[in-house]
């Protein structure tokens, strides 16, 4: 048990998949997992554990920005023992190529800062998914037919950002698209040795103001789910 995590030792996989709504993740636990069981319910931050083809997987909710997901991931790998955490989320598109529902595996992800910010001082970390779940996750998605993108991502701090000169700027340098949390991922696994990877669906786009509507974000979203479980355990 930690501050945020009531979980048990033990209760936690080494293999776990974040998604920012917890409620994702209790679909996500119910729809994917068997033997499903609740393992943290602290602050309504909902996690649950269970297995995916015999193998233990944990399926946790980050909360949205990256201060959130810090505490999660912190907790998760420091105190818990996770190896391989896999974001799966959802992201505004920056390209005319990246269109609704489409997914962006994020090699690396671009941040103004990030809350690991601190502890590397004047340098520009570059912040990059594990080459061999990046890898697995672009076969899975290959093998299933969904369209596909890999590349570079902007975690922003701001979700109502009246920066359009940088959303620009981010598009003109081929960032894919805008989320705010995997770059504080890919910094925490870097500092513990562990594996991660952000698969994302395009829920909205920058440039043409296009959204999905919510009853078909399921659909989408659970083929993001089934992209990480292929690639933890390639
Ligand atoms: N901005 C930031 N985060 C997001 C967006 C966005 O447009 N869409 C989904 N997550």
């Amino acid at each position: 048990m930690t501050i945020h995590i009531g979980a048990k030792p033990g209760e936690i996989a080494e293999t776990v998949l974040l998604p920012g709504d917890p409620y994702r993740a209790k679909w996500a636990a119910e729809t994917f997992l068997n033997d499903v069981k609740l393992v943290n319910e602290v602050r309504g931050m909902l996690g649950f554990t269970g297995t995916w083809k015999g193998n233990p997987v944990t399926i946790h909710g980050s909360g949205m920005g990256m201060p959130s997901l810090s505490i999660y991931v912190n907790e998760l790998i420091k105190d818990f023992g996770a190896k391989t955490l896999i974001r799966i989320g959802s992201c505004g598109g920056m390209q005319d190529k990246v269109a609704l529902r489409d997914v962006i595996l994020a090699m690396t992800a671009s941040s103004i800062s990030t809350p690991s910010r601190a502890i590397l001082r004047e340098v520009n970390f570059a912040p990059s998914a594990d080459y061999g779940l990046l890898r697995a996750a672009a076969d899975a998605a290959m093998v299933k037919g969904t369209p596909l993108h890999v590349g570079g991502i902007y975690s922003a701090d701001v979700f109502y950002d009246e920066r359009q000169d940088l959303s620009d700027q981010m598009t003109r340098h081929g960032i894919l698209g805008v989320e705010m949390e995997a770059a504080e991922l890919y910094t925490v696994a870097a500092r513990y040795g562990c594996r991660a990877l952000a698969v994302l669906t395009v829920s909205d786009h920058l440039k043409t103001g296009a959204a999905l509507p919510s009853d078909q974000r399921e659909k989408s979203f659970g083929d993001m789910v089934e992209i990480a479980l292929e690639a933890a355990f390639a």
